[in-house]
This record gives C-alpha cells, structure tokens and sequence, in this order.
C-alpha cells in the first residue's frame, strides 16, 4: 500500500559502525536522520501532535507553537504540513541557519531569539530558556496550541516503539544503549523498552564533558558543539532509575568522529550521532561488559543541518 509522509516516521534501519569500530563487539545504530523531517525528533513530534488531536487539545485548523534548536522544529513542520496546521517556532540564533532554512521551507514561520550566554553554533541552556519563553508568549497570543517538548510524556512514549524496533532488528536484548539528552524523551523511552527485555542492559545518557548534570557534576563548561542536547539541567521527566552511568565526550573528539564516520561509514550524520558512536565505544572498552557484546545507539540526525 502506498505510504503518506506519516508513515515514514519510525521503522528506521539498524546501521552496524563495524569500519568505525572493529571489535570486541559491536555498535548498531538506529538512522534516525533517513526521517523526513531529517531528525530522531520526527517521532516525538508526530506522537505529541497525535495525541492533542485525539483528545481535542488541537482543534483542525489551529495553529501550532514550539520552542526548537531546529530538529523538533523540522519534524512538527512536516507533520503540520500532513495534518493541515499552521506552524510559528521560535528558535536560538545560534541553532545553524540551515535549521531555519529547512522549517521555512516546510511552511513554517521561523522567530529567531537572541542568544542569552552561548555562542553560534554553541547554544546554552540560557539561550533555549529564552526561546521558551518568546513561545509560549507567542502561543498566548495566537491561541496556539504550544508542544512544550520538554514537559510532553506522548515523546517518551514514542521512543519506548524506537527500543522495540532495536530488539527486532537486534534479534533480541543489547547489552548497552547509550544517547545524547535534549528532552531525555529518545534515552528513556528506549531504555525503558531494553530494559523490560533485559533488565542488565546497561544505560547511559551522553553529556558534553563540563556539561554533565545527570552524572551529578557541577557545569563548569555550558558551550558545546551538541546542539539539540546538553543544556545543563535535568529533564523534568527524567527517571534516574533508568541511569546505570552517565559518558561524557569531548568536542575535539565529537569532530574527529563526525569527520570519520562521513569518510569511513559513508553517514554524514550531525554532532549528538558523533557523540552518541564516541561513548557507544567508550563504553565497549570499558571492562563493564563482556567481549562480545552489541551496544545500541542513534544517528539523531543529518549533517546537512549544519
Ligand atoms: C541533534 C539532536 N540530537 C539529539 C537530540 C535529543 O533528543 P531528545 O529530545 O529525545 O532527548 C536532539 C533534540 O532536539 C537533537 O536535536
């Protein structure tokens, strides 16, 4: 049966990074970035979406107002555009251009923030705070309907179907799952399925080094290269009873991953998917598992969004 751009959302391949890391064990990735919007967001979008049409929160027709460092942005566009709804998102300036210029594109309006403490291409979480905040006023003055990614459960819930395709495709439990955290929705929804399968399954959120609240530590370095991830708090709907440890990676070596995984593997995938392979691999030498084990993971999305 022929698809509609809903359908193409979720259900995407397991790519195994065998070039990139030649063993003991292996990395198996899920590529998120083949999604329409061009993100792992494109799920949460479609579920929070979905869910506010089902129970009326979202009238036909209404407009739709969310905060984005691009990739949210990108997936509601799409889904919007499907289900016939009008799109105003407001995003840091230091999210890259290309960002803006895919949801224009897409038919969205773009309202670009200034930024508060980050840098281009470096955006804190001062800055997205000040996106928040300039789209929730604009969702009380368009009587939009406002996503509020960071407090919406339907995401999380998406991602428990992303872990259920990684059992399929894995051909049963991983012994690891490692993800970068912007909403936590992509880390917990997926650990909570692994761990139902295989309770051992080891967990662990990916932070910038300096920028590591979950792993309990001070910020002593807001600016990063993880844009969409690492903003320096603790997601409001975050179980650390999910958490077995938490990596951290350095921006140098996030670019030097970008740079082999485009030259090795053939992906051109975005800095949080660089990141997410850096600790995928940090975690495979670290003694904490066995030999011959597979550790799970995501390409949350394109390079072209840089
Ligand atoms: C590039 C990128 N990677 C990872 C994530 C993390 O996704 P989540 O919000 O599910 O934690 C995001 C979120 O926007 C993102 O933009």
């Amino acid at each position: 049966m022929p698809a509609g751009v809903l359908d193409l959302i979720g259900g995407t391949p397991l790519v195994a990074l065998d070039r990139i890391h030649e063993g003991p064990g292996r990395i198996l990735a899920k590529a998120e970035f083949l999604q329409p919007g061009g993100s792992v967001k494109d799920r949460a979008a479609r579920a929070i979406l979905e869910a506010a049409r089902a129970d009326e929160r979202l009238a036909p027709d209404m407009p739709v107002v969310e905060m984005t460092s691009g990739n949210m942005g990108a997936g509601l566009a799409v889904v919007c555009a499907a289900l016939g709804h009008p799109l105003i998102v407001t995003m840091s300036a230091g999210n890259s251009p290309a960002r803006a210029k895919m949801m224009e594109a897409l038919g969205a309006r773009v309202v670009l923030v200034p930024q508060v403490d980050g840098a281009p291409g470096q955006v804190t979480g001062a800055d997205v705070a000040a996106a928040a905040e300039a789209a929730r006023r604009l969702a009380r003055d368009t009587g939009g309907f406002y996503v509020d990614q960071f407090n919406a459960t339907e995401g999380i819930t998406a991602h428990e179907r992303t872990g259920a395709e990684i059992l399929e495709q894995a051909g049963g439990p991983v012994a690891g799952w490692v993800a970068a955290v912007g909403t936590g929705s992509t880390f917990l929804g997926v650990a909570r399925a692994l761990k139902r399968a295989d309770p051992t399954t080891l967990c662990a959120p990916v932070e910038p080094r300096g920028s590591e609240p979950l792993a309990g530590h001070a910020i002593v370095k807001p600016r990063h290269v993880l844009q969409g991830t690492g903003y320096g708090l603790v997601p409001p709907h975050w179980q650390p009873g999910l958490m077995d440890l938490g990596l951290a990676v350095t921006d140098e070596e996030v670019a030097e991953m970008h740079r082999a995984l485009a030259v090795r593997e053939g992906l051109y995938v975005g800095y949080t998917a660089a990141a997410n392979v850096c600790a995928a691999i940090t975690l495979l030498r670290s003694g904490r598992l066995a030999e011959d084990v597979i550790v799970a993971t995501v390409l949350c999305d394109t390079g072209l969004k840089y």
